[in-house]
């Protein structure tokens, strides 16, 4: 049986400037730019891996150990075909190749991180689906014009064909070829980026991105200012800062993109909710925190949940762990990263003068809203890998 394969994991992204919005809703055309941060592929990754051949009799999806009926939704589709359409140029160039176009695929994916997270999947899946099968097809194409592919499938997808510091232009064309991804500043620019993501538990579903975007532009007012001055000064300024190196400016920017991107939810009608009591003890701690340095060392974001996202540099990790580690210790997720000796060296640093600060102003048992840590930093884009999910002999999954 002939059977073509190919492996590629890709990484999450969480933007410091918030993408909310379409203004197309059938090719996923944003309604701003949109700028992120890619986070290293050690501790968030998908990992899919595909596989063509004539004998397969449809295309199958399989999702986290589960066969998935998605692979015939509009948005996977609609990648599948773009992807197709390339391979068949190419075909067309050289009649040797096999005709990997006209035969099904199946694809099988997997997170090294638990979904129940609750953290954004669907950019790395569908960067990883789009990177696999560009790789299988042998496609010459850049990563900025498989952006303009992955897009379809999930917007924020577009972003984590990069590694380092993303942005997403909006584009002006209406059949979409302008709205892309492109590097802003590589991993190695500014490679002492890290981020910690503090896991809010939470129970039910919130409104899906989706959903939530598309209410937003047709009810909020705010949205209209956010997108017409608020946003395209901030990319430009953002911008700025990343290739500066200004963190201090970086993080201003990215925790004021936040609020705002949330107050257009709370300005929807109806309102959208995605921060809990949790998020907003989180939004407190970090202001307490500049403060009581007298330097911005640490900013957050916070996506369609009510998890927070923390960006801070290596070298100030003492100064917010100091604060953290204190508050968060009992949460799960420290002991995968550092040392025992480590950890203590945190608790060392807590000086007793931040006591009668937190008493004051904050929950001490914040920690219970928190169901673990992850603590991560800026990485790579997609990698290919020699690790792959199905059985090359039967075409399933492994
Ligand atoms: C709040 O990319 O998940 O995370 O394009 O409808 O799939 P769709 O939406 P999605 O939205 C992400 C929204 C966000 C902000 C961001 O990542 O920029």
């Amino acid at each position: 049986m002939s059977i073509h394969v190919a492996s590629v994991t890709a990484p999450v992204n969480i933007a410091t400037l918030k993408y909310w919005g379409k203004r197309d809703k059938q090719l996923n055309l944003p309604t701003n730019s949109s700028i992120s941060v890619t986070l290293s592929q050690d501790d968030l990754r998908a990992l899919t891996s595909v596989a063509a051949s004539p004998t397969f009799t449809a295309d199958r999806l399989w999702l986290n150990g589960k066969e998935e009926a998605t692979v015939s939704n509009e948005r996977t589709q609609a990648c599948l075909s773009e992807l197709r359409k390339l391979r068949q140029e190419l075909e067309g160039k050289d009649t040797k190749l096999p005709k990997l176009s006209q035969w099904n695929l199946h694809i099988v994916s997997e997170n090294n991180f638990p979904t129940a997270a609750g953290l954004a999947s669907s950019a790395a899946g569908f960067a990883a689906l789009v990177a696999a099968i560009a790789k299988l097809y042998k496609l010459e194409q850049s990563m900025s014009d498989l952006s303009r592919i992955a897009r379809q499938g999930s917007g924020s997808a577009c972003r984590s064909l990069f590694g380092g510091f993303v942005a997403w232009e909006m584009g002006e064309k209406q059949d979409g070829s302008d709205s892309q991804a492109v590097q802003v500043s590589t991993l190695d620019q500014w490679p002492n980026m890290k981020a910690a993501i503090l896991v809010v538990s939470q129970a039910k579903k919130d409104t899906s991105s989706t959903t939530g975007m598309q209410l937003t532009v047709k009810t909020s007012d705010l949205f209209k200012e956010r997108v017409a001055h608020v946003v395209p000064k901030r990319f430009i300024e953002m911008k700025g800062a990343i290739n500066a190196k200004d963190f201090e400016k970086f993080a201003e920017l990215t925790m004021k993109d936040s609020n705002s991107f949330h107050a257009t939810c709370l300005d929807s009608f109806p309102p959208i909710f995605y921060m809990n009591d949790t998020s907003k003890k989180i939004i407190k701690l970090c202001h307490l925190i500049n403060e009581f340095y007298k330097e911005t060392i640490v900013a957050y974001t916070f996506d369609a949940g009510p998890n927070a996202v923390l960006y801070y540099l290596e070298e100030n990790e003492g100064k917010l762990f100091a604060f953290v580690y204190h508050l968060f210790n009992k949460v799960e997720g420290w002991e995968k990263k550092y040392s025992q000796d480590q950890l203590n060296q945190f608790s060392s640093l807590f000086e007793d003068d931040i006591v009668p600060i937190l008493k004051n102003s904050l929950d001490e048992e914040i920690y219970k809203g928190i169901s673990r840590i992850i603590l991560t930093k800026v990485g790579p884009g997609p990698q290919s890998t020699n690790e792959c999910l199905i059985e090359e002999s039967t075409g399933l999954p492994k």
